[in-house]
């Protein structure tokens, strides 16, 4: 990325203003934070209606026959590009999965330059994930009215597409937000995920959010005012409706000082069966992949019957064929 484009990232408060257009139509899906819980709970109907009975064939409609969804992931993924990949298929689209590897911005061509090349090849909508902050808010303000960003995972900062899944997922199981005790348990400091569930939790008027964490790993109270901060688990746990466990992402933490070993983690944060008996007896286990076995949670207890994790994979699709659908729509009033 040029220095250019660096200066002339927009600020992320501005990221809330960009996405809704002044009729409400989503036209980008950069952050959860300035959604309303109208507008949270209808999107997640919509996914709702992209579901089939387990066994049975997907759902398939042609919404998005004649578009076209370009998939650009600067960083690793499966569950999200797989899944966005499906979506765009399923609603009828045609998908390119760009290999970055491959691409000129290995070269040195700027984003921008690579964003205004493939929408000269009309292409509709673009999942954007990249390792720097404020990437798809930047290319959002720079892209042609009738081109839509979705932001599959920016830096530590947001992901948007997870954060609806999470909140699908414990909707089906525990509707009344306001009575419930979530715990999210980790590395909430490096946790774009943490981030995303945590607005997404605190717009849907969860009763209690907890996030639990080394002392190194604690996010900023300021930045997630809403959350108590506790660093026992036993703490975290206790009386818990849903327990959300984090993966440590050594990625993003330039010195490891502070940070538990494996063994030391496991025994202090491990999220494991004896951890669940101090939970709500009907708790629900999560966790947004992927996913340390015997790190962060106990590995016959991600196999187990209170694991929701293949769940929120399955709506994860369901998630981002309601979020496609909806800015397609946008685009076709522009
Ligand atoms: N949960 C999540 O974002 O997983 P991927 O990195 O595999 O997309």
């Amino acid at each position: 990325m040029s220095v250019t484009e660096l200066f002339e990232r927009p600020r992320v408060d501005d990221e809330p203003d960009l996405q809704v257009t002044p009729s409400g139509g989503l036209r980008h899906l950069l952050t959860l934070r300035g959604l309303s819980r109208q507008q949270l709970t209808a999107i997640l109907d919509r996914a709702e209606t992209f579901l089939s009975p387990q066994g049975r064939p997907a759902v398939r409609t042609d919404a998005l026959r004649g578009r076209t969804v370009a998939n650009l992931f600067f960083e690793p993924s499966t569950r999200t590009r797989a899944s966005f990949d499906l979506a765009a298929k399923r609603l009828g689209a045609d998908v390119l999965n760009l290999d970055v590897n491959t691409s000129s911005r290995k070269k040195g061509e700027g984003i921008l330059d690579m964003m205004y090349t493939l929408q000269a090849m009309q292409i509709d909508v673009f999942v954007v994930r990249d390792a720097s902050a404020g990437v798809p808010a930047y290319i959002a303000r720079h892209v042609n009215d009738y081109v839509s960003i979705l932001n599959a995972g920016e830096s530590d900062v947001s992901h948007p597409t997870q954060g609806l899944l999470d909140l699908l997922t414990i909707r089906q199981h525990k509707p009344d937000f306001e009575n419930l005790t979530v715990a999210i348990v980790g590395d909430i400091a490096h946790s774009r995920v943490a981030r995303s569930a945590v607005q997404g939790l605190t717009t849907m008027g969860t009763g209690e959010i907890r996030l639990v964490s080394p002392r190194a790993l604690a996010p900023d109270p300021a930045d997630m005012p809403s959350a108590r901060i506790l660093h026992r688990l036993e703490d975290g746990v206790r009386g818990a409706d849903v327990v959300m466990a984090l993966r440590i992402q050594r990625e993003r933490i330039g010195n490891l000082d502070g940070i538990p070993g494996i063994d030391e983690y496991f025994a202090n944060y491990g999220v494991s069966h004896e951890r669940m008996k101090l939970a709500a007896p009907d708790a629900i286990v999560m966790h947004p992949g992927p996913m340390n076995r015997g790190i962060e949670i106990e590995s016959s207890l991600a196999d187990s019957r209170r694991s929701m994790i293949t769940k929120q994979v399955t709506n994860g699709v369901a998630v981002r064929m309601a979020i496609l659908s909806a800015v397609t729509e946008t685009l076709e009033t522009q």
